[in-house]
């Protein structure tokens, strides 16, 4: 049912919209009316302006422009009614009936809301005193700051059985009330309890700004480390995001999807306002479609172990189904974005998002946002510190790449670099010497194939095209997982992935595997190639999960490939093949 005319004219009437643009906007008088920055689009000389004669904005900038409904649309990114009903309870008016909710159960959930408001003000205040102590050090003691603590509304839920629900009792709502928000658990003998007790609390805020649940984290000792609100009149897990309140304003045009609240914090105090996370639960379709009507683009950045990697998985699908962009970010060396950020730094995420790397790329983008790469000094000391890591990095071609990629970056002769990398990789190697025969050490193959005809477009993909094949080759049960995983179609050398359908078929028809049969039908320059690569396999701890992580980036840079086409990657290549005439 549409709103009557007259109710908009007045709500329009009453909410002043010098007022309430002011809320957001810091405006200056000029000539008749006001102007400032304009909140839709980035400018530095206001071009803003709103009259109050006429009750409405305008920007002469972005061409934006509508009434105080319309300004609260955009700003809050609320759907119309939404915007309305915001309005109508800043400045008191009740909207009229829209719904099938009857009066009593609107107003059942109104008590719920409020209830729960008046619950996030208690556990906060107890964080600010005395009792809180503990908790606050805890906070602070994770990284966050003050105002972070503020501005999501962080709490403490005291020790004692009953310290929230004797204050919200006092405040007039009942026991039902408190057990039913969830906020209080009934006993044997009819009485009640605070759900929550001796925990770190994070409330839970929905687009409307409503706080409708909240999440207690222990901070020592026993019980569950996450305690979750179960779903109430006033809210439903499957439907809500944490920290969608502050994400659904976003101007990036994605959101990153994290596991947890602590990841989500952290996250936002490092400046990634758009981070969200599902509560408590995996993501489910609705969730997605929240995210879906405000951004297009999702970034999953799960935990880095396999719990949070199988998730990713799920989550990309159900992403996807619901219309979005997905990139899965990977972590290095780190369990969680949270612990990412405290190691390394907001500008190291920074690269992370931007740039979709191999592992060696982030660890490289990492080392060199510690330097100021235009003070001469420090860009010597970037040079060295590459070279010892690149030194570090197995693989022949990756150390080649990578080394190009430094040089070119800092304007340096490929040469010098390549000759830095090497006194690196010896000293390194010395070092080593004495402890094992690492892999950096045995004598290398240049990765390309003798052979002009079998040259790698791709041979970032097909150095794990390779390894793949080595362990396959020798194992019929990963090769069988493999054709499970990953078709030849995938690989980006014609020549690999025809020894791969060719291993393929022969397991399937013989259920084994016999490498020297798999030559026999191959060209000499080939078999010779493939022979190289099969006397070169180190033996593995853990075959499978190489296997897989090779898998992941052939797949990865077939993604890559398909995309966009890895530019800086063709034209050292190109370079280099130049230069090998
Ligand atoms: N979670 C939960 N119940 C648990 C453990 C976890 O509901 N017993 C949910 C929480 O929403 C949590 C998320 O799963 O935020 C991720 O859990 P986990 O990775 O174990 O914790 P972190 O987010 O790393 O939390 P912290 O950094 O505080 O240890
Ligand atoms: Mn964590």
């Amino acid at each position: 049912m549409p709103l009557p005319q007259s109710f908009l004219d007045e709500l329009i009437y009453r909410c002043d919209i010098v007022e309430v643009i002011s809320r957001y906007v810091s405006l200056k008088k000029s000539g008749s009316g006001y102007v400032g920055l304009c909140p839709f689009h980035n400018e530095k000389t206001p071009s803003f302006s709103v009259s109050g004669d006429k009750q409405f904005f305008h920007c002469f900038g972005c061409g934006e422009g509508g009434n105080v409904i319309t300004f609260i649309m955009k700003e809050e990114n609320l759907p119309f009614m939404d915007a309305v009903k915001m309005l109508a309870d800043m400045y008191g008016m009740t909207v009229p009936e829209d719904d099938g909710d009857t009066d009593a159960a609107r107003r059942r959930r109104e008590r719920l809301l409020s209830l729960n408001k008046e619950a996030a003000r208690f556990f906060h205040s107890c964080l600010t005193a005395a009792e809180g102590r503990e908790a606050l050090e805890y906070l602070l003691g994770r990284g966050l700051s003050k105002k972070t603590i503020i501005s999501f509304g962080l709490g403490y839920a005291p020790a004692d059985w009953d310290r929230l629900s004797s204050a919200m009792l006092k405040k007039g709502y009942t026991k039902y009330e408190l057990e039913e928000a969830w906020l209080a658990r009934k006993n044997r003998s009819g009485g009640i309890y605070d759900a929550f007790r001796d925990r770190v609390m994070f409330p839970i805020i929905d687009i409307r700004g409503n706080v409708i649940a909240c999440g207690g984290r222990v901070m020592k000792g026993d019980g569950p480390k996450y305690l979750n609100s179960g779903d109430t009149p006033v809210f439903n897990k499957s439907r809500n995001l944490f920290a969608m309140n502050f994400a659904k304003k976003t101007k990036s045009g994605r959101m990153i999807l994290a596991e947890g609240y602590m990841d989500v914090i952290a996250l936002h105090q490092a400046g990634f306002d758009y981070a969200v996370a599902s509560l408590g639960t995996a993501l489910t379709a609705d969730q997605c479609k929240l995210m879906s009507r405000y951004v297009k683009e999702a970034v999953i950045c799960y935990d880095s172990d396999n719990a949070g990697q199988k998730a990713a998985q799920k989550a990309i699908d159900l992403l996807n189904s619901a219309g979005m962009e997905v990139k899965v970010l990977h972590i290095p060396g780190a369990k969680d974005p949270d612990e990412f950020i405290k190691k390394n730094g907001r500008e190291a995420f920074a690269l992370l998002l931007d740039k979709p790397q191999s592992d060696s790329e982030y660890r490289l983008a990492v080392i060199k946002s510690k330097y100021a790469l235009d003070i001469d000094a420090q860009k010597i000391e970037y040079l060295k510190a590459a070279a010892n890591y690149i030194a570090t990095v197995s693989s022949p071609v990756e150390r080649e790449i990578l080394s190009h990629m430094v040089a070119q970056e800092t304007g340096v002769a490929a040469a010098s670099m390549a000759a830095e990398v090497k006194r690196a990789f010896i000293s390194g190697a010395r070092r080593e010497k004495k402890k094992t025969e690492s892999e950096a050490m045995r004598p290398v193959r240049n990765i390309q194939p003798k052979e002009n005809s079998l040259r790698y477009q791709n041979p970032r993909s097909a150095v794990c095209e390779e390894k793949l094949l080595s362990i396959i080759l020798e194992d019929s049960d990963l090769l069988h997982k493999a054709g499970e995983m990953i078709s030849p179609q995938e690989f980006s050398s014609e020549y690999l992935a025809r020894i791969f359908e060719k291993a393929l078929a022969m397991e399937q028809s013989e259920h084994e595997i016999r490498p020297a049969a798999v030559m026999a039908g191959l060209e000499d320059a080939e078999a010779r190639h493939l022979t190289a690569i099969l006397s070169e396999k180190v033996p593995s701890h853990d075959p499978l999960a190489e296997m897989t992580d090779y898998i992941r980036v052939i797949k990865a840079e077939k993604a890559k490939d398909n995309s966009q086409g890895d530019d800086r990657l063709k034209e050292i290549l190109s370079r280099k093949r130049e230069r090998e005439g």
